[in-house]
């Protein structure tokens, strides 16, 4: 019995290549260095979505097909946007997630949660939902459907690098549910809810905002070694570090550091996070030796959704925006190359008394 499914091969996947131990990301046989500079979020789904959502795909014809599906996705929001407006946005994207409907193609699922988180932040402050602009990309235009202006171009920028370095990331829990979900061929839109409903938990997409917690907490560089020491003592673990698969330096950590360097004067507090991040690296080193834990993705995602002006509770819905097309994708796969995913549990119950 392997609770964790820890090193189980449950799907052959033509996607992303993870390999933790060596530092290997790969999407369909492209590094991530190049999958930011070059693709983008939108050449980036077409890479994932080619041969499963249609052929012949490539960034533009997903960048139009994103912002048609943004259109129709802001005009489904008297459907759902009252009835959501007063819950925690976490709990609010789901109900938007829930009112996609069954028959909806990639593009449309996908683009429900831009419209839908923005359309959700402005209702708080109560501002009335901005129409999206179907030419923009998904970075850019969520930016301005949340502000009403046009982003810098170092802010749309720095978004998509983030969205298209989260993508995918072989089977993590979320993906691995939306495929559970696809394999027993329940709608497309019904897998990416599942997946979503997966990473809202703090071990998997719901630790950036903990991660901000922990810098506020600790407040200043004399503050960082009592603070980590108290932690670990009192059995806590540091948000931000650590990941199943991820032993040895995860590459999307540094790839958004260098996506919020790239902010200049506009970039947060990566000085203070930087020397956060060396001393909690030693203590976990002291406190768990021989176990390598290292910074993940969530660490740098912190300070980079806070630095373009993302409040804490739309981290987890931002990753979901991002990570919906990599869910699709594997839903797709799933659909095309899969069978129904149903493994065994072993009864470790009592026996009747006649048995
Ligand atoms: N802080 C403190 N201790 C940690 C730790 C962290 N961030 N990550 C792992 N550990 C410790 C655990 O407490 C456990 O110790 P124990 O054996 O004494 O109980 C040991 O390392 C193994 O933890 P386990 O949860 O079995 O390992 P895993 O491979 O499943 O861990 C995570 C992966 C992500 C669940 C884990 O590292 C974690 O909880 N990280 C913090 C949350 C986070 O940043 N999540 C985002 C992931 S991208």
């Amino acid at each position: 019995m392997n609770s964790g499914l820890e090193g189980v091969i449950a799907a052959e996947t033509v996607l992303t290549h993870v390999d933790g131990a060596r530092g290997i990301w790969w999407l369909r046989g492209h590094g991530l260095a190049e999958v930011i500079a070059e693709h983008g979020y939108e050449g980036a789904t077409a890479l994932l979505w080619q041969g499963f959502a249609g052929e012949g795909l490539d960034r533009a014809r997903i960048q139009s097909a994103f912002g048609a599906g943004r259109v129709a996705a802001f005009a489904r929001l008297p459907l759902w946007l009252d009835a959501a407006r007063r819950l925690p946005l976490a709990e609010a994207v789901r109900l938007a997630l829930a009112a996609v409907a069954d028959e909806s193609a990639p593009a449309g699922i996908a683009a429900a949660l831009p419209v839908g988180i923005a359309a959700l932040l402005r209702s708080r402050a109560g501002d009335p939902p901005v129409a999206p602009d179907p030419t923009l990309t998904t970075a850019a235009d969520f930016l301005r459907m949340l502000s009403g202006d046009r982003p810098a171009p170092a802010s749309a920028a720095a978004l998509d690098a983030y969205l298209t370095t989260v993508i995918d990331n072989g089977l993590a829990a979320s993906t691995f549910a939306a495929r559970v979900i696809a394999s027993t061929r329940a709608s497309l839109a019904a897998a990416v809810l599942g997946g979503y409903c997966a990473l809202t938990g703090p071990l998997h997409g719901g630790a950036p905002g903990p991660v901000l917690d922990m810098l506020d907490e600790i407040g200043d560089a004399a503050g960082i070694d009592a603070w980590l020491e108290q932690k670990l003592a009192e059995g806590e673990r540091l948000m931000g570090f650590g990941h199943r698969v991820w032993r040895g330096r995860d590459p999307r950590a540094d790839a958004l550091k260098a996506a919020l360097e790239r902010l200049g004067p506009d970039r947060g507090r990566i000085g203070f996070a930087e020397a956060v991040e060396r001393r909690a690296l030693a203590a976990l080193q002291r406190k768990k030796p021989g176990r390598p834990i290292e910074t993940n993705v969530e660490f740098y995602t912190a300070l980079l959704l806070e630095a373009v002006g993302l409040p804490r509770d739309a981290f987890t819905p931002v990753f979901a925006l991002a990570r919906s097309a990599g869910w699709l994708a594997h839903a797709l796969e799933q659909q095309k190359t899969g069978r129904l995913i149903r493994p065994a549990a072993a009864y470790i119950g009592p026996k009747p008394q006649a048995a």
